[in-house]
């Protein structure tokens, strides 16, 4: 089976730190997402990946390297200027993907342990043209919603409707078996919301089908849940540390470092953070839930919880970063400075004050 993984969103909601990679690169557990799902393509015999991208993922991809896991990997980009939605890009790869057998379409920012094997196997038990693995959600609002008959029919599909009208907590999990049939429902060209478009046409030609999935799964496009699923997996794996912690500090587990981390002196690291390759932690320093991007380095007697710092990020000492704070690349953090809960900060950007309002600093 081949499979077309969409990755040319732009991941406003992620932002500052979306601002210099795309949500597929984002690290989970110090390994892009991307790394993650060519494992899990590969583990299910993949053995052929279109990236529908456009030109400034396609260029941060081709520039990470990440392993591919022996699967043949070419790129479909959307015209400059031109986002092809979640439709247009499935059309576009028409002849590459071509007509002979059902293929899987994966959104590049999910996690998941979806069943790859299973999920064609129902589809192909059926009459369909789309089966969609399906996940249950307590609001159901942020996704595309659907209605699952008793035959495994989906009866409607509803892309992000008002919370109070969401018939069903069942949404779609962003993994698709597709097939070619699915050719002759997207314009060729145009920009085009395979949820809003087509589902629902397919829904009322009764030729959507779900698989219902009680796995992992987590869209990364919100912080707080870019947050949850690194704990989650923190959680899951026991990894081991091999770094170099000074004196009378502390590592309160579960933690991941990476390599070339190093702590100093009398400091407490845990529970539930992730340090990238080569960060450096000065003394005395307090570090609790949350994920520091390869690079960053932390000064003497600073304080960081519950917040994500980008890639070659600088912190002063005695700072205080606190909660939901998102620091984009290359910012640094001038020593004595606080920053109150839920303040961003654009990339490079040099922050001489404390900011004691949430919002953004750009
Ligand atoms: N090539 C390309 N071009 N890719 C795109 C474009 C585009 O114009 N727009 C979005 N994508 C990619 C994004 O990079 C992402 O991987 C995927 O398509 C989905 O787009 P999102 O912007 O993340 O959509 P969403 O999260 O609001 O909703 C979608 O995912 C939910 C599951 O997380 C929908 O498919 C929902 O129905 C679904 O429940
Ligand atoms: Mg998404």
């Amino acid at each position: 089976m081949k499979a077309l993984i969409l990755a040319g969103g732009v991941g406003t909601r992620l932002r500052p730190l979306s601002c210099t990679r795309p949500k597929s690169l984002f690290p989970i557990v110090n390994k892009p997402l991307l790394q993650w799902t060519f494992e899990r393509l590969a583990k299910h015999g993949i053995s052929d990946v279109i990236l529908a991208v456009n030109y400034q993922t396609e260029a941060a991809i081709k520039q990470h390297r990440i392993p591919k896991y022996g699967i043949h990997t070419t790129y479909s980009r959307d015209p400059l200027k031109k986002p092809l939605g979640t439709g247009g890009p499935i059309k576009k790869t028409e002849k590459q993907i071509g007509h002979s057998e059902p293929f899987l379409v994966l959104n590049g920012d999910i996690f998941s342990d979806v069943n790859y094997t299973e999920l064609l196997k129902t589809h192909n038990e059926k009459e369909a043209i789309a089966t969609i693995a399906l996940h249950c959600v307590e609001d159901p609002s942020r996704y595309g919603v659907a209605e699952l008959m008793q035959n495994g029919r989906i009866s409607r599909f509803i892309e992000k409707p008002p919370r109070e009208s969401a018939q069903s907590n069942l949404i779609n999990a962003g993994t698709y078996v597709l097939s070619p049939g699915i050719f002759e429902y997207i314009p060729k060209g145009q920009q085009v919301s395979i949820e809003r478009d087509v589902f629902p046409k397919l829904a009322e030609e009764k030729a959507l089908y779900g698989y219902v999935y009680g796995g992992l799964w987590i869209d990364i496009g919100k912080p707080e849940d870019y947050l949850q699923i690194n704990e989650t997996l923190l959680d899951s794996f026991a990894y081991r540390q091999e770094n170099k912690t000074g004196r009378n500090s502390v590592v309160r587990e579960p933690v991941a470092f990476d390599t070339g981390v190093s702590i100093g002196e009398k400091s407490v690291i845990g529970p539930y953070v992730i340090l990238g390759r080569n960060v450096a932690v000065g003394n005395n320093v307090h570090i609790q839930h949350s994920v520091i991007l390869p690079g960053t380095s932390i000064s003497d007697s600073s304080s960081i919880d519950g917040a994500i710092l980008g890639d070659s990020v600088i912190i002063g000492e005695k700072a205080k970063i606190a909660k939901k704070c998102i620091l984009g690349d290359h910012v640094k953090i001038r020593d004595n400075v606080t920053l109150a809960e839920g303040v961003s900060i654009c990339p490079a950007k040099e922050v001489t004050e404390s900011v004691f309002t949430r919002g953004n600093i750009c």
